[in-house]
Protein backbone atom coordinates (compact mmCIF):
# COMPACT_ATOMS: atom_id res chain seq x y z
CA UNK A 1 0.00 0.00 0.00
CA UNK A 2 1.49 3.67 -0.45
CA UNK A 3 1.91 5.87 1.54
CA UNK A 4 1.57 9.25 1.10
CA UNK A 5 3.42 12.40 2.35
CA UNK A 6 1.28 14.15 5.01
CA UNK A 7 3.67 17.57 5.01
CA UNK A 8 3.58 17.61 1.09
CA UNK A 9 -0.21 17.26 1.56
CA UNK A 10 -0.95 20.11 3.80
CA UNK A 11 1.44 21.83 1.99
CA UNK A 12 -0.47 21.07 -0.79
CA UNK A 13 -3.88 22.03 0.45
CA UNK A 14 -2.45 25.55 2.38
CA UNK A 15 -1.18 26.88 -1.04
CA UNK A 16 -4.53 26.02 -2.78
CA UNK A 17 -6.93 27.14 -0.52
CA UNK A 18 -8.16 30.43 -1.75
CA UNK A 19 -8.29 28.94 -5.10
CA UNK A 20 -10.01 25.27 -4.46
CA UNK A 21 -13.56 26.44 -4.34
CA UNK A 22 -13.18 28.24 -7.63
CA UNK A 23 -11.22 25.27 -9.07
CA UNK A 24 -12.98 22.41 -8.25
CA UNK A 25 -16.31 24.19 -9.61
CA UNK A 26 -14.25 24.76 -12.90
CA UNK A 27 -12.78 21.54 -12.70
CA UNK A 28 -16.06 19.44 -12.13
CA UNK A 29 -17.82 21.43 -14.42
CA UNK A 30 -20.09 22.37 -11.26
CA UNK A 31 -21.03 18.92 -10.71
CA UNK A 32 -19.36 18.20 -7.65
CA UNK A 33 -22.04 20.16 -5.36
CA UNK A 34 -24.61 17.37 -6.96
CA UNK A 35 -21.76 14.03 -5.92
CA UNK A 36 -21.49 15.90 -2.48
CA UNK A 37 -25.49 16.13 -2.45
CA UNK A 38 -25.80 12.42 -3.25
CA UNK A 39 -23.80 11.62 -0.26
CA UNK A 40 -25.32 13.23 2.05
CA UNK A 41 -28.66 11.83 0.50
CA UNK A 42 -27.46 8.48 0.82
CA UNK A 43 -26.12 9.29 4.56
CA UNK A 44 -28.92 11.02 5.68
CA UNK A 45 -28.36 12.90 9.03
CA UNK A 46 -30.96 13.20 11.30
CA UNK A 47 -31.87 16.55 13.34
CA UNK A 48 -29.93 15.90 16.79
CA UNK A 49 -27.07 13.36 15.34
CA UNK A 50 -23.35 14.14 16.07
CA UNK A 51 -21.54 14.05 12.86
CA UNK A 52 -17.76 14.86 12.13
CA UNK A 53 -16.69 15.93 8.62
CA UNK A 54 -12.77 14.36 8.23
CA UNK A 55 -10.71 16.37 5.70
CA UNK A 56 -13.49 19.11 5.52
CA UNK A 57 -11.27 21.32 3.39
CA UNK A 58 -13.35 24.37 2.54
CA UNK A 59 -16.50 22.92 4.71
CA UNK A 60 -19.08 22.12 1.92
CA UNK A 61 -19.97 18.88 3.39
CA UNK A 62 -19.67 20.01 6.69
CA UNK A 63 -22.80 23.16 5.88
CA UNK A 64 -24.24 20.07 4.07
CA UNK A 65 -24.69 18.58 7.09
CA UNK A 66 -25.64 21.30 9.32
CA UNK A 67 -29.14 21.99 7.52
CA UNK A 68 -29.66 18.15 8.38
CA UNK A 69 -28.79 17.61 11.94
CA UNK A 70 -30.07 20.94 12.89
CA UNK A 71 -31.00 22.89 15.66
CA UNK A 72 -30.63 19.83 18.06
CA UNK A 73 -27.28 17.82 16.26
CA UNK A 74 -23.78 19.04 15.65
CA UNK A 75 -20.93 18.92 13.32
CA UNK A 76 -17.41 19.11 13.70
CA UNK A 77 -15.46 19.54 10.76
CA UNK A 78 -11.58 18.97 10.94
CA UNK A 79 -8.49 19.64 8.83
CA UNK A 80 -5.08 19.42 9.18
CA UNK A 81 -4.47 22.69 7.00
CA UNK A 82 -4.51 26.28 8.73
CA UNK A 83 -5.57 28.31 5.54
CA UNK A 84 -8.11 26.13 3.93
CA UNK A 85 -10.06 25.85 7.38
CA UNK A 86 -9.63 29.62 7.83
CA UNK A 87 -11.88 29.37 4.32
CA UNK A 88 -14.48 26.88 5.71
CA UNK A 89 -14.49 29.26 8.94
CA UNK A 90 -15.40 32.67 6.64
CA UNK A 91 -18.12 30.24 4.82
CA UNK A 92 -19.54 29.19 7.45
CA UNK A 93 -20.55 32.72 9.09
CA UNK A 94 -23.27 33.24 6.51
CA UNK A 95 -25.17 29.92 7.11
CA UNK A 96 -28.29 29.88 9.50
CA UNK A 97 -28.62 27.43 12.84
CA UNK A 98 -24.90 27.08 13.20
CA UNK A 99 -23.84 23.57 14.33
CA UNK A 100 -20.62 23.17 12.85
CA UNK A 101 -17.36 23.49 15.05
CA UNK A 102 -14.07 23.87 12.96
CA UNK A 103 -11.09 21.28 14.33
CA UNK A 104 -7.32 22.17 13.17
CA UNK A 105 -6.11 18.07 13.44
CA UNK A 106 -4.38 15.50 11.87
CA UNK A 107 -6.87 12.35 11.52
CA UNK A 108 -4.89 10.24 12.83
CA UNK A 109 -4.52 12.04 16.10
CA UNK A 110 -8.09 12.32 16.48
CA UNK A 111 -7.89 10.28 20.13
CA UNK A 112 -9.45 12.72 22.69
CA UNK A 113 -13.10 12.47 22.45
CA UNK A 114 -15.33 12.29 25.41
CA UNK A 115 -18.26 10.73 22.62
CA UNK A 116 -18.28 8.84 19.65
CA UNK A 117 -20.19 9.83 16.20
CA UNK A 118 -23.68 8.78 14.86
CA UNK A 119 -21.87 9.55 11.40
CA UNK A 120 -18.76 10.68 9.98
CA UNK A 121 -17.88 11.39 5.65
CA UNK A 122 -14.84 12.18 3.70
CA UNK A 123 -14.87 14.14 0.35
CA UNK A 124 -12.34 13.92 -1.38
CA UNK A 125 -10.14 12.91 1.35
CA UNK A 126 -9.47 9.32 2.20
CA UNK A 127 -7.11 9.49 -0.86
CA UNK A 128 -4.86 11.88 0.55
CA UNK A 129 -4.47 9.96 4.05
CA UNK A 130 -0.90 8.65 4.05
CA UNK A 131 -2.46 5.47 5.04
CA UNK A 132 -5.94 4.63 3.40
CA UNK A 133 -6.49 0.97 5.44
CA UNK A 134 -5.52 2.75 9.27
CA UNK A 135 -7.49 6.03 8.00
CA UNK A 136 -10.88 3.31 7.58
CA UNK A 137 -9.89 1.85 10.88
CA UNK A 138 -9.55 5.38 12.51
CA UNK A 139 -13.47 6.49 11.12
CA UNK A 140 -14.47 2.97 12.44
CA UNK A 141 -13.08 3.52 15.80
CA UNK A 142 -14.55 6.98 16.21
CA UNK A 143 -18.44 5.65 15.26
CA UNK A 144 -20.74 4.52 17.67
CA UNK A 145 -22.16 1.69 17.35
CA UNK A 146 -24.61 1.86 14.20
CA UNK A 147 -22.52 4.71 13.09
CA UNK A 148 -22.46 5.40 9.46
CA UNK A 149 -19.56 6.47 7.01
CA UNK A 150 -19.53 7.80 3.61
CA UNK A 151 -16.97 9.01 1.44
CA UNK A 152 -16.59 10.33 -1.81
CA UNK A 153 -13.52 10.17 -4.11
CA UNK A 154 -11.80 9.63 -7.57
CA UNK A 155 -13.13 5.93 -8.54
CA UNK A 156 -10.31 4.14 -9.68
CA UNK A 157 -11.13 2.09 -12.28
CA UNK A 158 -9.85 -1.23 -13.78
CA UNK A 159 -6.10 -0.22 -15.61
CA UNK A 160 -7.43 0.34 -19.96
CA UNK A 161 -10.66 0.21 -18.89
CA UNK A 162 -12.61 3.13 -20.78
CA UNK A 163 -13.24 5.54 -17.79
CA UNK A 164 -9.66 5.37 -16.58
CA UNK A 165 -8.49 6.23 -20.29
CA UNK A 166 -11.03 8.98 -19.84
CA UNK A 167 -9.69 9.97 -16.34
CA UNK A 168 -6.41 10.32 -18.11
CA UNK A 169 -7.12 12.59 -20.63
CA UNK A 170 -9.18 14.94 -18.19
CA UNK A 171 -6.58 15.05 -15.43
CA UNK A 172 -3.75 15.44 -17.92
CA UNK A 173 -6.08 17.88 -20.60
CA UNK A 174 -8.32 19.45 -18.47
CA UNK A 175 -7.15 19.76 -14.88
CA UNK A 176 -3.57 20.41 -15.02
CA UNK A 177 -3.57 23.31 -18.08
CA UNK A 178 -6.37 24.82 -16.28
CA UNK A 179 -4.97 24.81 -13.09
CA UNK A 180 -1.70 25.77 -14.61
CA UNK A 181 -3.49 29.57 -15.95
CA UNK A 182 -3.72 29.78 -11.80
CA UNK A 183 -0.31 28.71 -11.17
CA UNK A 184 -1.15 25.12 -9.30
CA UNK A 185 -0.04 22.64 -12.44
CA UNK A 186 2.76 21.09 -9.43
CA UNK A 187 0.13 21.08 -6.77
CA UNK A 188 -2.93 19.45 -9.60
CA UNK A 189 -0.55 17.31 -11.27
CA UNK A 190 -0.06 15.01 -8.27
CA UNK A 191 -3.53 13.70 -8.43
CA UNK A 192 -3.21 11.13 -10.73
CA UNK A 193 -0.25 9.87 -8.87
CA UNK A 194 -3.14 9.39 -6.02
CA UNK A 195 -5.39 7.93 -7.88
CA UNK A 196 -2.99 5.43 -8.83
CA UNK A 197 -2.21 4.44 -5.40
CA UNK A 198 -5.87 4.57 -4.37
CA UNK A 199 -7.81 1.33 -3.55
CA UNK A 200 -9.64 0.17 -6.13
CA UNK A 201 -14.11 0.35 -5.14
CA UNK A 202 -13.71 -3.40 -4.25
CA UNK A 203 -10.64 -3.18 -2.30
CA UNK A 204 -12.13 -0.45 -0.17
CA UNK A 205 -14.82 -2.87 0.38
CA UNK A 206 -12.50 -5.47 1.66
CA UNK A 207 -10.57 -3.00 3.79
CA UNK A 208 -13.65 -1.65 5.59
CA UNK A 209 -14.96 -5.43 6.08
CA UNK A 210 -11.67 -6.41 7.30
CA UNK A 211 -11.66 -3.19 9.42
CA UNK A 212 -14.97 -4.60 11.13
CA UNK A 213 -18.02 -2.91 9.87
CA UNK A 214 -20.71 -5.07 8.97
CA UNK A 215 -22.00 -4.08 5.86
CA UNK A 216 -20.68 -1.62 2.89
CA UNK A 217 -21.22 -1.03 -0.06
CA UNK A 218 -19.73 0.71 -3.36
CA UNK A 219 -21.13 3.02 -6.19
CA UNK A 220 -19.40 4.17 -9.12
CA UNK A 221 -20.96 7.81 -10.04
CA UNK A 222 -20.73 9.79 -13.50
CA UNK A 223 -19.46 6.89 -15.59
CA UNK A 224 -17.10 5.62 -12.96
CA UNK A 225 -14.92 8.88 -12.86
CA UNK A 226 -16.17 9.47 -9.13
CA UNK A 227 -17.02 6.43 -6.44
CA UNK A 228 -19.03 6.42 -3.17
CA UNK A 229 -18.17 4.22 -0.34
CA UNK A 230 -21.20 3.70 2.19
CA UNK A 231 -19.85 1.84 5.50
CA UNK A 232 -22.42 0.79 8.44
CA UNK A 233 -20.53 -0.71 11.39
C1 LIG B 1 -9.21 17.36 -1.68
S1 LIG B 1 -9.44 18.16 -0.15
C2 LIG B 1 -11.12 17.80 0.20
C3 LIG B 1 -11.81 18.92 0.91
C4 LIG B 1 -13.31 18.77 1.07
N1 LIG B 1 -13.65 17.63 1.87
C5 LIG B 1 -14.01 18.69 -0.25
O1 LIG B 1 -14.60 17.66 -0.58
O2 LIG B 1 -13.99 19.69 -0.99
C6 LIG B 1 -8.60 17.11 0.98
C7 LIG B 1 -8.45 17.71 2.36
O3 LIG B 1 -7.89 16.71 3.24
C8 LIG B 1 -7.06 17.37 4.16
N2 LIG B 1 -6.17 16.35 4.75
C9 LIG B 1 -5.29 15.55 4.11
N3 LIG B 1 -4.69 14.73 4.98
C10 LIG B 1 -5.20 15.00 6.21
C11 LIG B 1 -4.99 14.48 7.51
N4 LIG B 1 -4.11 13.51 7.71
N5 LIG B 1 -5.70 14.99 8.54
C12 LIG B 1 -6.61 16.00 8.33
N6 LIG B 1 -6.85 16.54 7.12
C13 LIG B 1 -6.16 16.05 6.06
C14 LIG B 1 -6.36 18.42 3.32
O4 LIG B 1 -5.80 19.46 4.10
C15 LIG B 1 -7.50 18.89 2.42
O5 LIG B 1 -8.17 20.01 2.95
Amino acid sequence: MHFQNTKNIKKIFNNISQKYDLLNTLLSFGLHFSWKKRLIILLDPKNGEKWADLCCGTGDMSILINKMVCPEGSVLGIDNASNILEVAKNKSKYINNHVITWKKKDVFELNEFHYKFDGICMSYGLRNLKDVENGIKKVYSLLNDNGKAGFLDFNHSSKNSIPAFFQKIYLRFIVVPIAGIFKLQNEYSYIEKSINNFPSGSDLISIAMESGFKSSYYKEICFGQMGILILNK
